[in-house]
Order: C-alpha cells, then sequence, then structure tokens
C-alpha cells in the first residue's frame, strides 16, 4: 500500500495532488481535436433534475447554479433517497445522475424511478463499466482514475469539469464568449497547482482549526455549494461539527451558534455577490467567530475585515468552484491530520453505500 501512494503519508493526499492531471484527462476526453461532447442527451428536454449523493450531490448543486446561469433551462436538484419517495414530475426532464462508484443503491433506485416517470436518463459516472452506465440511457465519463480515499475530492473535482463542459455545450452565449470560457477552463490545471503551492499556508490555518470543535461555512452564489462541501469534507474526516450556510441566511437563526468558539470560513467569490458577501463578513466578525476567507490572490479589500485569508488565482467566477474546493480539502485534510483522524477511512463511513 506504500507504493501505491506514491510517496505520500494518505490517499487523500494523493488524490488531492493528480488533481491537475485529472482536470487534463477530463478535458481531454471532451475537448481533443477530433472528439466533441455528444450532447444529444438534451434533445427536446423542458428542464433537468440533478439526483446524487453526498459529495455528488454538491456538485449537483453546483451544475445547478452553472446550467441556468449558462443555458436558461430551469434545473432541479434533488437527493437520491428522497427523489426515490418523492417521484415529483418529470414532464420532458433530462435527469442528470452523478455518481463517483456508479453503484450508490440510492442514486440507481432513483435513476430507474426517473426512467420510469417518463426522463431521459444521462449519468456522470467515473468507474468503467459501473451499473450506472447500464442503467442509463447516456453516460458520461470522469477521468479520474481510481479513488481509494473514502472522501471524494479528485472526483469532485472532475464531475464539475464535465459539468462546465455541458453548460457551455447547451449554453446560449456568442461562440467567442464560450471560447474564451473553455480556453480559462484549459488553464485550470496550473492555476489548481498555484493552489497546492500554498499548501503551506493551508496547513498553517489548520493547525489552529484543529482546536476547535464547530465550524461554519459560507458563501453565496456559487459560494453555496463550495461551502456546502467544505463542511461535508472536514465532517467526514476531522469529526468537527461543520455547518454550511448561505451568508445572507446566518441572521435567521445562525447567528446564535456565532461567537469565538466557532470559526468561519467564508467563499468570497468575485461576482455580484462579492460586496454583499463583505458585508456579511462584517456581521460575522461583529459576533467574535475568527474568520478565514478564501479569496482571489488580487483582493485588497477582504484582509481588512477578517483574521486570515487564503489567496487563489485570479479567474473566471465560475471557476471558483474548482480553486475554492481545493483549498477547502487541503484545509480539511490538515486539520485531520493534526487531529490525529484515520483520514482515509473514516469511522462509520464506506467510500460506495450499496444499500439503500
Ligand atoms: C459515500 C461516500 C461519499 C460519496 C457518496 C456518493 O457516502 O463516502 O464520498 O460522495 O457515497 O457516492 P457516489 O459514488 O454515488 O458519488
Amino acid at each position: 500500500e506504500d507504493a501505491e501512494r506514491g510517496g505520500y503519508e494518505h490517499f487523500m493526499l494523493k488524490e488531492i495532488h493528480e488533481i491537475p492531471k485529472v482536470i487534463e484527462d477530463t478535458l481531454f476526453e471532451y475537448l481533443s481535436e477530433d472528439i466533441e461532447m455528444d450532447a444529444s442527451f438534451s434533445a427536446g428536454i423542458s428542464e433537468i433534475v440533478f439526483i446524487a449523493c453526498g459529495t455528488s450531490y454538491h456538485a449537483s448543486l453546483v451544475g445547478k447554479y452553472l446550467i441556468e446561469k449558462l443555458t436558461g433551462i430551469p434545473v432541479r436538484v434533488e437527493f437520491a433517497s428522497e427523489f426515490i419517495y418523492h417521484q415529483p414530475p418529470m414532464h420532458r426532464a433530462l435527469t442528470i445522475a452523478i455518481t463517483q462508484s456508479g453503484e450508490t443503491a440510492d442514486t440507481l433506485e432513483a435513476m430507474r424511478i426517473a426512467k420510469k416517470l417518463g426522463a431521459k436518463t444521462l449519468a456522470i459516472v467515473n468507474v468503467l463499466g459501473s451499473t450506472a452506465t447500464r442503467v442509463a440511457d447516456h453516460v458520461l465519463y470522469t477521468r479520474a482514475g481510481p479513488e481509494i480515499s473514502v472522501a471524494a475530492t479528485k472526483s469532485f473535482i472532475a464531475q464539475l469539469i464535465v459539468l462546465y463542459l455541458i453548460a457551455l455545450k447547451l449554453s446560449r452565449l456568442p461562440g467567442s464568449e464560450v471560447n474564451r470560457l473553455i480556453d480559462e477552463l484549459r488553464a485550470m490545471p496550473e492555476l489548481v497547482r498555484k493552489v497546492l503551492e500554498r499548501e503551506g499556508e493551508i496547513e498553517q490555518i489548520a493547525v489552529l482549526i484543529s482546536g476547535y470543535e464547530n465550524m461554519m461555512y459560507i458563501g453565496r452564489g456559487i459560494g453555496v455549494p463550495i461551502a456546502m462541501e467544505g463542511a461535508l469534507k472536514m465532517k467526514e474526516i476531522s469529526y468537527i461539527h461543520a455547518e454550511a450556510y448561505p451568508a445572507g441566511e446566518l441572521k435567521h437563526g445562525s447567528f446564535a451558534l456565532l461567537g469565538e468558539k466557532t470559526p468561519v470560513i467564508a467563499s468570497l467569490v468575485p461576482d455580484e455577490t462579492y460586496e454583499i458577501m463583505l458585508n456579511n463578513i462584517k456581521e460575522v466578525k461583529a459576533r467574535e467567530s475568527v474568520v478565514v476567507a478564501v479569496a482571489d490572490e488580487d483582493d485588497q479589500e477582504v484582509e481588512k475585515y477578517v483574521d486570515f485569508v487564503i489567496r487563489v488565482p485570479k479567474t473566471e467566477h465560475i471557476f471558483s468552484a474548482i480553486t475554492h474546493s481545493v483549498v477547502l480539502q487541503l484545509l480539511a485534510y490538515h486539520t485531520a491530520r493534526k487531529r490525529g483522524c484515520e483520514i482515509d477511512k473514516p469511522r462509520n463511513l464506506a467510500k460506495s453505500v450499496t444499500v439503500e
């Protein structure tokens, strides 16, 4: 097993460091010279319904944001385990099931039900030949390679890459704008390498975080699913109770939890939510929580209001989901390591949940 970890202490860390390569491989699958993404799955649909569990559910929330923003197609996101019993109306819907393993029982059952309800199904899957690939009408593979660590990292980023490509493929933006965004996407491996270079800094902040038992992750817009996935990573491997909230919603209840015992991780995305997010951060600081912001490298403003800033390379705002998520994966990893946790095989969890 030591050899398979390639010199890394844990599979999770190795898999995070594989992310630049995984982005390259997934882009190559759909953007190399003679291959284009086959989008026949989208013909005649009036809405998209995502079904997924866990980290794949958070990828779906990013997918909803991207598809609604870039294409105007309405999107719903359902937990597979809820969809099975809820069976919502699926009029001319395309169901997109996202699953790393392709074996999650709830997701498979939800796909079968979606088909019975008359929807077309597309599966975004990492494991070749898995059950989901046989149930779905169409399949798009992520090229993350085998993921050993229970906590999903590189497979999540690969799912996001496929979602960017779907959203751009179906987008109603002018061709020149789509090409510009695809060029930015091609630059992501390099930008993630820059994030990985800051691992030492992130580790220092993890030392501080490791002393707490409760945390709050906040964001707005695409920052909300980023925060949710960041909090899930932290819970899964460090056993710190971490909640994620849309920053504007804190005042309706969760403010009561803030204070010096609850640090807050704030994802600041450079879009129309930036200014209001800064206001939310000021409100949080007034409740005496330590605030760690994840923000663009050229952001001069945020450092005036927070305790620590983890910088990410500047990108088009939609791609912040990639850079920020890698930061939050490393933060969870180093926090768990500092706390002496199991990391690759956390208590009570399984890589793939094959029972309903
Ligand atoms: C398990 C894993 C999670 C994963 C979820 C969904 O709970 O521990 O990391 O996100 O299943 O898995 P899937 O293979 O369907 O993406």
